[in-house]
């Protein structure tokens, strides 16, 4: 199975995407480690703690992340989220601690210690990984690769400009994205096409185990601010769980490589990922951007990995 560690910000779609990645036996989920973003840190933490202990995984390394952005104060989505950043589904309270270290910490041991490249799953601001790429430059040549959600070659959703976690900590993006490691970035374009639709939820309610049940109640919440006629969604874009799609069925998105860069200033556009579609600059490709996706495959696929749970 690929080694992979996921940084998130729990956040009903990070949660979704750490069901599916913890489903799947391709896979190997090195550590968990959590960035402030959609709720505040202690919050983001603490609900990768319940979601690991409503799957029963106490054995995954977890570590909290920075506190804040990099140059800026901490922005978070309680408006999509909600008070915990999980409302929604009743979920246990952590049976277990998170370790005495930081992520950055955990995310460098885990690399060090893997025989294979580790990909970097991101679905959180990029704080933390930037921090880590900075700290631990020996480090860089055993990622193989970093799958994140995040940015848009099209529209923002935080800012006409800007998806919101580049919004948040655009010097930290700006950072990963200029490290020279190869990038596949879900961005909106992607995850829009993602959407989850309300027979798709009921399809998921039908699943018989306890995995699926709180996935529908997330869902159920997460689809309350998608329903705003403003986005034009029939149903709510599932964005963190691309990252996992991807790797699990990379044949249900197209992609086309090129340059990105992240713009840190800007009257408008601070937060924006500046995609260079058609090879407008010299700049050498640093990113696989995904483009477009088989919307069906997707729930099949996400209906397949949780199948793959059972209750005891
Ligand atoms: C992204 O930002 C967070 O609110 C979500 O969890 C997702 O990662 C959407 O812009
Ligand atoms: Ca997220």
């Amino acid at each position: 199975p690929r080694p992979i560690i996921l940084d998130c910000d729990p956040g009903h779609d990070d949660a979704i995407s750490l069901i599916l990645a913890l489903s799947s036996k391709q896979l190997n989920p090195l550590a968990v480690t959590t960035s402030a973003g959609n709720q505040t840190p202690d919050k983001t933490l603490n609900n990768a703690l319940r979601v690991l202990t409503m799957l029963g995984r106490s054995d995954i390394a977890v570590a909290g992340g920075a506190v804040k952005p990099l140059a800026r104060e901490l922005i978070i989505a309680d408006n999509v989220h909600g008070e915990s950043g999980l409302d929604g589904s009743e979920l246990p309270n952590p049976n277990f601690e998170p370790l005495p270290c930081s992520a950055i910490e955990l995310i460098a041991q885990k690399v060090r210690d893997s025989s294979e490249p580790v990909t970097l799953v991101p679905s959180g601001p990029l704080t933390n990984i930037a921090l880590f790429l900075a700290t631990y430059p020996e480090l860089h040549n055993k990622i193989e690769r970093i799958v994140l959600m995040g940015g848009a070659a099209a529209a923002g959703n935080w800012t006409p400009a800007a998806e919101f976690k580049i919004y948040v900590d655009p010097e930290a993006a700006d950072m990963v994205f200029k490290a020279g490691i190869p990038i596949t970035m879900c961005g909106l374009d992607v995850t829009h096409q993602a959407q989850i639709m309300d027979e798709d939820i009921e399809r998921i309610r039908k699943i018989p185990n306890h995995v699926a049940q709180c996935v529908a109640e997330l869902l159920d919440f997460f689809m309350i601010y998608h329903r705003d006629p403003k986005w034009g969604f029939e149903g709510a874009p599932l964005h963190d769980p691309c990252t996992i799609a991807f790797l699990l069925k990379p044949e249900l998105f197209s992609t086309y490589d090129c340059w990105v860069g992240v713009e840190t200033k800007g009257e408008h556009t601070q937060g924006m990922t500046v995609v260079d579609r058609y090879q407008l600059t010299q700049h050498p490709h640093n990113t696989q951007v995904l483009c477009d996706l088989d919307r069906e495959g997707f729930v099949d696929l996400i209906v397949e990995c949780l199948n793959a749970y059972t209750d005891t």
